[in-house]
């Protein structure tokens, strides 16, 4: 039996779009925004312990955050909504805060920041990001849930949710 070559190409076409309606899906996994409560409490408890002291009990930050100090240091920035911590990945703020900012920054740069990986364990160092993202609002929580490889569902966001105005996501 011969089959028309237009044929063969329709079925290949067939199944590769079915594989690209299928992607999201499989990508998206586990949508939505909900974090874990007993993980944010966890976390909640070590941000007081190793954080609050820099970067403020309520994720204030440090006062002229943007500019160095006198000192050539920069003071530390908040972690809410009028910082930047919401435009890293999961696995950027874990390296932050395992290994410092030097593998963001320029050579003989000298920062504040400590690196945590001898006094927290991943979990809590998960734990303390997870809590931090437990005080964002959902259009914050949606915006840096964009950055990581898992992505989002924006079927699962809550009604009405909006990317901040200083987004750079332009995707839909
Ligand atoms: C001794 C003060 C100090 C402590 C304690 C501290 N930080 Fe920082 N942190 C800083 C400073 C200063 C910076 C800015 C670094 C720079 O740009 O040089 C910073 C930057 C950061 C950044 C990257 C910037 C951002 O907001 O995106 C993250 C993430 C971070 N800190 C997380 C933490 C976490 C989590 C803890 C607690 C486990 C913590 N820090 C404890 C001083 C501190």
């Amino acid at each position: 039996m011969k089959i028309p070559l237009g044929q063969i190409v329709a079925l290949g076409l067939g199944a590769a779009l079915a594989v690209a309606i299928a992607m999201p899906f499989i990508r998206h996994a586990p949508a939505g925004l909900r974090l874990d409560p007993v993980q944010v409490e966890s976390g909640r408890q070590v941000y007081g312990q190793y954080c609050a002291s820099c970067h403020g009990s309520h994720l204030e930050g440090q006062a002229n955050w943007e500019r160095p100090g006198a000192d050539g240091y920069f003071p530390a920035p908040p972690h809410d909504a009028s910082g930047h911590t919401w435009q890293h990945s999961d696995a950027q703020l874990h390296e932050l805060t395992a290994h410092s900012v030097y593998a963001y920054a320029a050579p003989g740069y000298r920062s504040r920041m400590p690196a945590f990986a001898g006094t927290l364990s991943d979990r809590q160092i998960d734990d303390v990001i997870a809590y931090i993202k437990s005080t964002w609002p959902a259009s914050l929580q949606a915006y840096q849930r964009v950055l990581n490889p898992a992505g989002i569902d924006f079927k699962d966001l809550p009604p009405g949710w909006k990317f901040p105005p200083t987004c750079r996501f332009h995707g839909s």
